[in-house]
């Protein structure tokens, strides 16, 4: 990288992570830029001075990943980071710049590719730019913060009537696969997942190994032994992989939410949520994050009722083609 554009960088992050922590604290500083597939795309305004840069990332997931589930096996992402304070006029240079790396390659014809961005939710002025470009905003990154010491409940967490809540081990299996499985394929609906061949084997090696390990962090709801409810989360020690996404030190994860159509509206999701709530509290977690689909009408509703709400929008064209 030339060092006229190492210095911008330098420079331009520093805005950034100013900008970030006047509109969210929960923010992070802004990472070092990654190594993209060639140079940095730069935008100038109109005095010459760099404006913001975005690096360009190629990804592709093989079928014998789950992550191939959570969306295309090809992926185009595009870093940016725009110094401000408005970033709509940069944001719509550095979106038309990108647009036009990626049809000059020719890579993003196929139907199983997306082009995405991972925006700020709170970073307002740039929206504009992202839906002018084709961009949708599929998912949301959702934040909790602990309460302070006085709005802790004490006491044991509020349950649901004749609903009992158990930790979940090996012999779970079956009951918790069936209801992970029922939670994407209603997912499937808001355009996130993708159904693959391999889904339903590796979604059950993933249950597999994470009932065997010692604590377990998968809780079932039942009513009448039946499994009526599923919640499953990472410590902060297996949610590395987003901790960067927060200032937050040590955030913990909320990965699968989903109650029995018929069981829905009586107090079971909040009681699975509330007793994760009281051990993360008790154990002095921070945050807690999760991904819900934007365009999901029973997600948002229901976390931000229970305490969460919006830290990052992943805004995506897919296939990438789709992006203008
Ligand atoms: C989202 C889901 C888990 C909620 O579970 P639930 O058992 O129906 O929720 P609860 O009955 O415990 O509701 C808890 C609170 O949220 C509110 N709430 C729940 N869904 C709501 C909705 N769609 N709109 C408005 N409020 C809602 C309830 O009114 C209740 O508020 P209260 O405490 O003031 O009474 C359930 O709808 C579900 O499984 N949906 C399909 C899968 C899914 O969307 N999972 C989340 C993926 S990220």
């Amino acid at each position: 990288m030339p060092w006229v554009v190492r210095e911008a960088v330098r420079d331009i992050n520093r805005a950034v992570g100013r900008r970030w922590h006047a509109i969210d604290p929960l923010l992070p500083d802004p990472a070092t830029l990654p190594a993209g597939c060639g140079e940095p795309l730069v935008v100038t305004a109109d005095n010459g001075r760099v404006a913001g840069l975005g690096v360009c990332v190629h990804q592709h997931i093989g079928p014998d990943s789950l992550n191939q589930t959570w969306g295309a096996a090809d992926r185009f992402t595009l870093v940016p980071r725009l110094a401000g304070p408005d970033v709509a006029a940069p944001a719509d240079q550095l979106l038309a710049q990108w647009r036009d790396h990626l049809a000059g390659i020719g890579a993003t014809r196929g139907p199983d590719t997306s082009a995405g961005v991972v925006w700020p939710s709170m970073d307002v002025t740039g929206i504009r730019a992202l839906l002018r470009h084709g961009l949708q905003p599929l998912t949301v990154i959702a934040a909790r913060t602990r309460p302070s010491s006085a709005g802790l409940s004490s006491g044991p967490p509020r349950g649901a009537h004749g609903v009992t809540i158990r930790a979940a081990g090996p012999a779970d299996e079956e009951q918790v696969l069936d209801l992970e499985l029922r939670l994407i394929r209603y997912d499937l609906q808001f355009g996130g997942p993708v159904w693959r061949a391999s889904t339903a084997r590796l979604v059950r090696d993933e249950i597999r190994t994470s009932l065997a390990r010692p604590v377990s962090r998968t809780w079932l709801a039942e009513r009448n032994g039946r499994a009526v409810g599923l919640l499953v989360a990472q410590s902060p020690q297996e949610a590395g992989w987003i901790a960067g996404m927060t200032s937050a030190a040590g955030a913990a994860y909320l990965q699968t939410m989903f109650v029995d159509q018929a069981e829905r509206g009586t107090g079971i999701g909040a009681a699975l949520v509330r007793h994760l709530h009281a051990r993360l509290d008790g154990a002095g977690v921070d945050v807690t994050l999760l991904h819900h689909s934007q365009v999901n009408p029973l997600s948002a509703p229901f976390w931000y009722r229970m305490g969460y709400r919006p830290l990052w929008t992943s805004w995506e064209a897919r296939p990438a083609s789709a992006l203008r």
